[in-house]
């Protein structure tokens, strides 16, 4: 039999909130059990699964999206702290039908090979540019270390990251 709380809606027990944030530039108004991760809002809610999950503990880095520009773990945050937020994820790259510049580095240098660790690469690369971390590839090895690849394509990852850093020093 299964239990109460398996069975009785979360909105019907006073667990649930309504969040409102943007996503892709796309404003939502949503209600949402409090216990929902953002990586869960983002995959089960809105169908978005580009974002995925690796660990659901925050040791892999498959779920990094940027939340008003800052790249985060997507599994360690509530969907409910989310009010007001301008996530983006890689769905939202691309400009119409055009690839953003780390999407475009990792094609060029064949920075994958299952492809599953990828969209938080990028995500965490782009953010890893935006800080001022991509001055040496030790660097960003090492501000990059949150993300895991199981198929050891770092050495490519690397360079598709300087790659896009090479470029926007240039812009
Ligand atoms: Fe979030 Fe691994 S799924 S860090
Ligand atoms: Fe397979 Fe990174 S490309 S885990």
């Amino acid at each position: 039999m299964p239990s109460q709380s398996a069975s009785v809606p979360a909105t019907a027990t006073g667990l649930a909130s309504q969040v409102s944030l943007s996503v892709n530039r796309v404003r939502r108004r949503m209600e949402v059990d409090n216990r929902t991760s953002l990586l869960d809002l983002l995959r089960e809610h809105l169908g978005l699964v580009g974002t995925k999950k690796g660990c659901d503990a925050g040791a892999c880095g498959a779920c990094t999206v940027l939340v008003n520009g800052v790249r985060m773990n997507a599994c360690l945050i509530l969907a409910v702290r989310m009010e007001g937020a301008e996530v983006t994820t890689i769905e939202g790259l691309a400009d119409e039908g055009e690839l953003h510049p780390m999407q475009q580095a990792f094609i060029d240098r064949d920075a994958f090979q299952c492809g599953y660790c990828t969209p938080g690469q990028i995500m965490s690369g782009i953010g890893c540019v935006s800080e001022g971390h991509a001055g040496s590839a030790e660097t960003i090895r090492e501000w990059m270390s949150g993300n895991i690849c199981r198929c050891g394509c770092y050495v490519r990852i690397t360079e598709a990251i300087q790659q896009v850093a090479s470029a926007s020093e240039g812009a």
